[in-house]
């Protein structure tokens, strides 16, 4: 992955190492899985446009907020806050904001793991062919399987979390990022043919108007804050995991060019996998409001009433598994970097200590699928609760955390040469950093 620089700090080899790690962390189960099932939840083209608003105007500004942050420092989010602070007399509580977005990394990450553990376990299933000339019901049968039997769950939960912290610990990060660059083109191919199956098999015409034709007055603020918290979950924002990977990347690069390509590719992928599950969704009559389990049950269907669906299934959940994992080696790197740069412990101990935090705490997720079902608290389960406060209000909270600091702490001209050449385009991001981004979360989240 990086080299490391005379000062020790490791670095990406190159700016495309960068792009491709960044949109790596950011197209993962986000976008997959949880976009089409949070938009079903929430009422379809009236959330995508929300959540389209959101990466635009608050989305983009704060992922150059962020990774400005790292990149001037040249450390991972707790030091960089920190000495940034100093070096511009700010106070030094700052380091708080850092500190928000190591805990909220590791709450995502425990339930990410387990969802992680789903597409292995799908993954396993296409391979023994269990999806061929496979009825809905069936399909959604083998759905119920996993999620009542949590030894099942945590299973899969545990060899998920066991790959990514293997990879970290091993320091084979380098050859992931080779990896990526082959996997993620596939990955956007196999979402194509996805599409068109989708669409022979499916109503895709109604797909299309529930995604792209908003009923506006579905419009309400659980809608809003909702969009926002995807937004800032699939571009992996707000919690400084971009921090991070920017750190790495070396100082005398501007980052604006290698972030435009990650959102676009980040929104795109959202967008083909709604187009592929909700065809399917509506001609098999599955309900949109079905929750986490949607994609998992959808896609099978497709692969069951094609010829060839079986490898096709294959393909498909291995690559899901991949840019599941490249997000999670995101979610869990800052922390390791903290505890490692800090001298703690070491990468590989850090690695296992954090694996271990996320791995616990992910069984309370797991287990709100089945024992604890029914423990719920506004017809929301413990899962529920988990991943909609941690996207919705930790990482909108840090994101606006990082917004403050970049837009009034740190100085222009520093930020200037992070951040883009172009006057006008520097000045823009600006205010839209230090005024509408920063309005924008509050009035969303008060
Ligand atoms: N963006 C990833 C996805 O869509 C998840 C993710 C990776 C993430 N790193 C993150 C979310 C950091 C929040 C913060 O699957």
């Amino acid at each position: 992955m990086t080299t490391p620089s005379p000062s020790g700090h490791k670095h990406w080899s190159n700016r495309l190492a960068f792009i491709i790690a960044t949109t790596g962390a950011a197209v993962g189960l986000g976008n997959i899985w949880r976009f089409p099932y949070i938009t079903g939840q929430n009422g379809g083209g009236a959330f995508v446009v929300v959540y389209v608003i959101c990466v635009l105007l608050v989305g983009i500004p704060l992922v150059l907020a962020e990774m400005a942050i790292g990149h001037s420092a040249q450390k991972n989010p707790l030091d960089a806050l920190r000495t940034l602070a100093k070096k511009h007399n700010a106070s030094e509580h700052w380091r708080w904001v850092g500190l928000l977005g190591l805990i909220t990394l590791t709450v995502i990450l425990s339930f990410y793991s387990v969802i992680g553990g789903f597409s292995l376990y799908y993954l396993f299933k296409a391979l023994s062919g269990t999806f061929n000339h496979a009825s809905a019901s069936t399909v959604a049968l083998v759905w119920q399987q996993l999620v009542t039997h949590p030894w099942q769950m945590l299973f899969w939960h545990s060899l998920f979390m066991l790959m990514t912290m293997g990879v970290i610990s091993a320091g084979v990060i380098n050859g992931l990022e080779r990896a990526t660059k082959i996997m993620m083109p596939a990955l956007y191919i196999i979402l194509f043919v996805l599409v068109a199956c989708a669409a022979k098999i499916g109503d895709f015409h109604r797909a299309f108007l529930y995604l792209f034709h908003p009923n506006w007055h579905l419009i309400n603020a659980h809608i809003v804050i909702s969009a926002l918290g995807h937004a800032f979950f699939t571009l992996a924002l707000g919690a400084g995991a971009l921090l991070t990977y920017a750190s790495y990347s070396k100082p005398n690069s501007t980052l604006l060019g290698s972030v435009i390509p990650v959102v676009i590719l980040d929104v795109l992928v959202a967008f083909l996998s709604g187009l592929a599950i909700f065809p399917l969704v509506f001609a098999f009559h599955l309900p949109v409001t079905s929750g986490p389990g949607l994609m998992y049950q959808a896609l099978p269907i497709a692969f069951a009433h094609i010829h060839g669906g079986q490898w096709l299934g294959v393909l498909f959940f291995l690559l899901l598994l991949f840019a599941a994992w490249t997000s999670s080696i995101n979610l869990a790197e800052p922390i390791i970097a903290t505890l490692s740069q800090r001298a703690y412990a070491s990468r590989r101990s850090s690695a296992w200590l954090i694996g271990f935090v996320a791995w616990a705490l992910g069984i309370a997720s797991l287990l709100s699928f089945n024992i604890l079902a029914h423990v719920q608290w506004h017809h929301h389960t413990v899962f529920d609760l988990i991943s909609s406060t941690s996207t919705d209000y930790l990482l909108p909270l840090g994101g606006l955390g990082f917004a403050v600091f970049a837009g009034w702490v740190m100085s222009p001209a520093t930020l200037k040469a992070s951040i883009c050449k172009s006057s006008v385009v520097f000045y823009s991001w600006l205010w839209l950093t230090r005024i509408v981004a920063p309005l924008a979360i509050l009035l969303i989240l008060l």
